[in-house]
């Protein structure tokens, strides 16, 4: 069986859009498996720059599959707008495929995530206003609109005029009409592209095709594993995979978790190497910090180890890919917090809502920038010892290091078993 998973493995915005890239042109299907336009993937591919939210960041690497899966919410406006924008910069968007089994994410959605935001006043999540917590709700609550659903007219009309008469008596307003002729007027566009991807994907992997599995968002915002309540709504985590996409554990090769050589989280929520100082400004500037889907100032700091070790024990990680590294080049010194004072390292503490003290292991930094090292010989041996001991500390192997936004800035090691695929590139 052969599905690699890339995993974010921190608080998401780790680059996996890049390593899906990079590791799709040597696949055959990409598919996501939950989330939805709250994610931003921002892929360099030349001279251009994408920035995708819903549609899998292979479709970039050329005419492959890419699952939009059952575990996904998806907004029309959005996909529509992403099919559009990929189509006429001239990317073949033929084989985007959304599960029938998606659900779909409605404009009232979006209102509860906003009005619950303002009701929380100061505890606000930080959330990125896309609507995806009320809609993941509605799945649950077994009253949500399915991608398949689509299909049937009268079917979308009565799902969503029932919830529009509810909504009505919890005081909130929502336009039942105006948003079923919404959805007709995206119907052309979209259900060209519904699916039964479940099928699809089982025919790929009995016809020997590799599968990338990619995620979205990041272990550490995973509903049950994250750092509750200041997380997503869905199961980011390796065994959401196959509960997104539809397949079992033994489907599985590879589990690549994805990390900055930094940490950065954008919302409320606890991050316990953070910097508040002109270091992590400068991480932010380096690093073009900024949120992809809201604009936001990213929050900065060290690498946590503490919380490395625990995404590598619960998503069963593989390999690291180590991405942004070179946002380090020229740092006096470089840190990885690798405890909690006065707490146990074996896990994340359950609440780290008192703010934990980091315990930083302080590194020399390097002046030689690594922006051009092919192979990770080429590193300074400063970067080496730096990378070197995060692998040893996490326990998990580093097998790619990116030191720029081009795909040719990815360093593949020699021992990474996913080389294979990257070299079909
Ligand atoms: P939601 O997913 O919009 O409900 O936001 C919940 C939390 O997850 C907030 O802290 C968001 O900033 C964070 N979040 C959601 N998606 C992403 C992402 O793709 N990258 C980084 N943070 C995200």
């Amino acid at each position: 069986m052969a599905i690699t998973l890339v995993i974010g493995a921190q608080w998401g915005d780790e680059g996996k859009g890049r390593i899906v890239d990079f590791l799709a042109a040597g696949a055959d299907v990409v598919g996501r498996f939950g989330g939805g336009a709250n994610a931003g993937h921002t892929v360099r591919v030349g001279d251009k720059t994408y920035k995708l939210r819903i549609v899998p960041s292979g479709v970039l690497a050329g005419a492959l599959d890419c699952i939009i899966g059952p575990g996904t919410v998806v907004s029309l406006d959005q996909f529509v707008e992403e099919l559009r924008s990929l189509g006429a910069a001239g990317i073949d968007v033929s084989r985007v495929w959304l599960s029938d089994l998606a659900h779909v994410l409605l404009p009232y959605h979006i209102e509860q995530d906003r009005a619950a935001e303002r009701a929380r006043g100061d505890a606000a999540l930080g959330t990125t206003g896309n609507g995806i917590g009320p809609a993941y709700v509605d799945r649950v609550a077994r009253r949500g609109m399915r991608a398949g659903d689509l299909r049937d007219r009268a079917r979308v009309r009565a799902i969503v005029e029932r919830r529009c008469a509810e909504l009505a008596r919890e005081g909130i307003g929502a336009d039942a009409a105006a948003i079923v002729a919404r959805i007709e007027e995206h119907g052309p566009m979209v259900v060209p592209h519904i699916r039964d991807t479940v099928a699809l994907l089982h025919d790929a992997l009995r016809a020997g095709k590799r599968v990338i599995a990619e995620g979205a968002q990041g272990a550490l915002l995973d509903v049950t594993f994250g750092t509750y309540p200041y997380v997503t709504s869905s199961s980011t985590v390796a065994g959401g995979a196959g509960a997104g996409l539809g397949f079992g554990p033994t489907a599985v090769e590879h589990v690549i978790g994805v990390a900055k050589a930094y940490a950065t989280r954008v919302g409320a929520g606890p991050f316990p190497s953070e910097l508040l100082d002109d270091v992590g400004e400068r991480m932010r500037e380096r690093g073009a910090e900024y949120g992809t889907v809201t604009g936001r100032a990213r929050r900065t700091g060290w690498i946590d180890t503490v919380a490395l070790r625990y995404v590598a024990a619960v998503n069963g990680l593989t390999h690291l890919a180590i991405t942004k590294l070179d946002v380090l080049d020229g740092f006096d010194q470089v840190c990885m917090c690798t405890g909690y004072d006065g707490a146990p390292d074996a896990s994340l503490p359950f609440q780290m809502s008192a703010p934990v003290k980091p315990v930083l292991r302080r590194f020399a930094g390097w002046t030689q920038p690594t922006t051009g090292a092919r192979a990770y010989g080429e590193l300074p041996p400063q970067a080496r010892a730096y990378l070197d001991a995060l692998a040893a500390d996490v326990g998990v192997p580093i097998s790619y290091v990116s030191v720029g936004p081009e795909r040719s800035q990815i360093i593949v090691r020699e021992d990474a078993p996913a080389k294979a695929l990257a070299s079909r590139a």
